[in-house]
């Protein structure tokens, strides 16, 4: 791109477009302001396209995962040339949409993972059970699930028993569309994610973040989308960072890799590990990420687009977010609209709405992940202080958050 389109980008109004519904994507539309910014969670691409047309988009950023691994980008680069899309082809978003896929491709490129075996024949994981009789007993696996599954795809048995029932649920869950387990090494260690923005060729990282996955307190429950996040945090040192980045620009590489790219690491005693691709921003580690962020995040999207070298600078600052939920939440939502009432929030925090809808002038719920409370502020402690003072103030039936995000924080010893 020559430079005085982009200066010219830099000063027009566009038209863009979020698809996706969440808190994450109501945190992507923030820092895309002043520009008007529609969001829209059809799953039918030609609902997509005539939106697109209708309100004269610029540029449509697909922020959850479904729209990718469906293939919303080809579609929509093949209708509508005109219109810019950020994010990866159905065949890049294979990282994350086939965990077979994924864990094939780290093997290929000498990626650190853990080792797997992968069934598809439901016969065949039963033998499997039967003859790793002890493995399974003795809580050295985690099985997964290789498509799409919500964040509701991967269990760590503790016991052969709770194997079985972990691949019955997931059978039961995804028989219609069955694309196989993986079975894998369960692996120890903190964990970070490390995200970055992708131009086809390399990989701007983002500063690493940490998620809080498990329902409970204490890591405790089973796996969730997420339930609080902080970053920066000081999981990775300077030189596992550098290997991180080099094996990301691997993939961004080999795939000519264009939009967010999300991996998961697990920081084991005998060095990184990584444990999964996604290829869109985390949620809830894009509420803590973008308010870290002190480039317009428009200007990294048009450089990444149109290839164009960035430096992107980032605040020195701490972000710490918690998700507000519903007790229900990971296992079932409500079936009726409740309602949810607010007293006035300081303004150290604010709140990214999730599954909240506006009835009759008071906000409601159904359930689910409900709302997202973000601080940032000089560190991680008082922005949990701001968080926690404030929760409270945020009340409906069945209200939940956990009590510990952030306390168990260590960042690496440097020797
Ligand atoms: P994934 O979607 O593959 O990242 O898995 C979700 C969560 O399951 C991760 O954040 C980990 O907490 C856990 N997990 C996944 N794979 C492993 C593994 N090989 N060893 C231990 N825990 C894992
Ligand atoms: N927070 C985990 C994810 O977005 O996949």
């Amino acid at each position: 791109m020559d430079k005085l389109k982009s200066i010219y980008l830099l000063f027009i109004m566009r038209n863009i477009l979020i698809l996706g519904f969440g808190a994450r994507e109501n945190a992507i539309k923030e820092h895309l302001k002043p520009n008007i910014v529609h969001r829209l969670d059809t799953e039918d691409f030609s609902s997509i396209k005539q939106f697109c047309v209708d309100y004269n988009i610029d540029l449509v950023i697909p922020s959850t995962e479904a729209y990718l691994c469906n293939g919303v980008v080809d579609y929509l680069q093949t209708e509508l040339p005109t219109v810019e899309v950020f994010g990866p082809t159905k065949t890049q978003a294979k990282i994350e949409g086939s965990k077979f896929f994924s864990k094939s491709l780290m093997k290929e490129l000498c990626i650190p993972t853990a080792e797997f075996l992968f069934y598809k024949n439901k016969e065949k994981i039963l033998k499997y059970f039967e003859n790793f009789f002890l493995y399974l007993s003795l809580n050295q696996i985690v099985i997964k699930y290789s498509g799409l599954a919500k964040g509701k795809g991967v269990y760590l048995p503790e016991s052969y028993e709770e194997a079985l029932e972990a691949f019955n649920n997931l059978y039961e869950n995804n028989k219609n569309n069955w694309e196989g387990i993986i079975i894998e090494k369960r692996l120890k260690g903190p964990e970070v994610s490390v995200l970055a923005f992708c131009d086809g060729t390399q990989a701007l990282l983002m500063p690493q973040a940490q998620d809080y996955k498990r329902i409970y307190d204490n890591d405790k429950g089973p796996n969730t989308g997420g339930m609080g996040a902080i970053c920066p945090v000081n999981i990775l040192d300077e030189n596992e960072l550098l290997e991180v980045n080099h094996h990301i620009n691997m993939v961004v590489q080999h795939l000519n890799y264009k939009g967010i790219i999300y991996a998961g690491i697990m920081k084991t005693t005998t060095g990184i590990q990584f444990l999964e691709f996604n290829c869109r921003f985390g949620d809830p580690e894009a509420q803590v990420i973008l308010n870290l962020l002190d480039t317009k995040l428009l200007e990294i999207i048009d450089a990444c687009i149109n290839n164009n070298y960035i430096k992107i600078k980032w605040k020195s600052k701490h972000s710490a977010a918690v998700i507000l939920s519903h007790v229900d939440y990971p296992h079932s939502k409500l079936s009726e609209y409740i309602r949810i009432n607010e007293e006035p929030l300081d303004n150290t925090v604010k709140i990214y709405e999730g599954g909240m809808q506006m009835i009759d002038g008071y906000n409601h719920t159904k359930g689910g992940r409900v709302l997202t409370m973000v601080s940032t502020s000089n560190s991680l402690q008082n922005s949990l202080r701001n968080i926690y003072n404030n929760a409270p103030k945020i009340t409906y039936d069945g209200v939940y958050y956990r009590r510990d995000i952030g306390s168990n924080y260590k960042p690496y010893q440097s020797s």
